[in-house]
């Protein structure tokens, strides 16, 4: 769908989801992820960039599990994480937009929780390579985790932890010859919507993440 469309639809407020793909399972168990090698994290560095084409191709499984692990996974035994947060409250959840359906990713159990079985993709942003990538993140924070912080820093903390995490995703995608891109221009409320969050639920940002389209 063009972004002129989407701009349209979305200004209706009728941005909505395609029918999911598949069968979706309600729950995936991930495959335990690698915690080791990979490219030195110089050369990441050094290679690291927004791309905006993306190939049709799926992800497979444990792919995603190590790109679900580097971004926002449990590196620890006291469940601490990849990415940091304010007062460790990890207010960040990790929704993923498939073609199967949408998931929540339950890094504790290193599982992908389904939320809704529609394919999200082209709700996540106005640009139109989002429709047909493999993956859309969602960044969502949530208010409730952030009692201990003051009620007038949880927006910047929040965008602050999200912020890591995308990072995260940007090293993993350059060491694994992966395209992404973070965006910022969604309709929030279109993807709320979609994904069926609370009024303590806030989307921040979408990533997009694929292999690199070869000409
Ligand atoms: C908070 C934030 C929001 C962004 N939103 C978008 C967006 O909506 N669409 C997009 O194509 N790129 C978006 N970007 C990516 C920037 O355009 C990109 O990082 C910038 O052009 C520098 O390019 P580089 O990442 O390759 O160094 C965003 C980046 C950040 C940090």
């Amino acid at each position: 769908m063009s972004t002129l469309t989407k701009l349209a639809l979305g200004a209706m407020g009728r941005l909505r989801p395609r029918p999911a793909t598949g069968d979706g399972a309600t729950t995936v168990a991930l495959p335990a992820p690698e915690r080791t090698g990979g490219m030195p994290l110089m050369e990441a560095l050094a290679r690291r960039r927004s791309t905006r084409e993306f190939a049709n191709t799926a992800l497979t499984l444990p792919l995603l599990s190590n790109l679900l692990w580097a971004a926002w996974g449990v590196n620890r035994a006291d469940v601490g994480r990849t990415a940091p947060s304010a007062l460790g409250v990890q207010e960040i959840d990790l929704y993923l937009a498939l073609p199967d359906g949408a998931y929540l990713y339950d890094a504790t159990a290193h599982a992908l929780q389904r939320v809704a079985a529609c394919d999200l993709r082209r709700v996540t942003g106005y640009q139109d390579f989002v429709d047909d990538a493999p993956l859309d993140l969602v960044f969502v924070a949530d208010h409730a985790r952030m009692h201990m912080v003051p009620a007038s820093q949880r927006e910047s903390y929040a965008a602050v932890a999200a912020g890591a995490i995308a990072q995260n995703v940007y090293l993993f995608a350059a060491g694994n010859g992966l395209a992404t891109v973070l965006r910022a221009w969604i309709d929030r409320t279109a993807i709320a919507d979609a994904l069926g969050l609370t009024h303590d639920q806030q989307v921040l940002l979408s990533q997009t993440v694929g292999h690199c389209k070869t000409s």
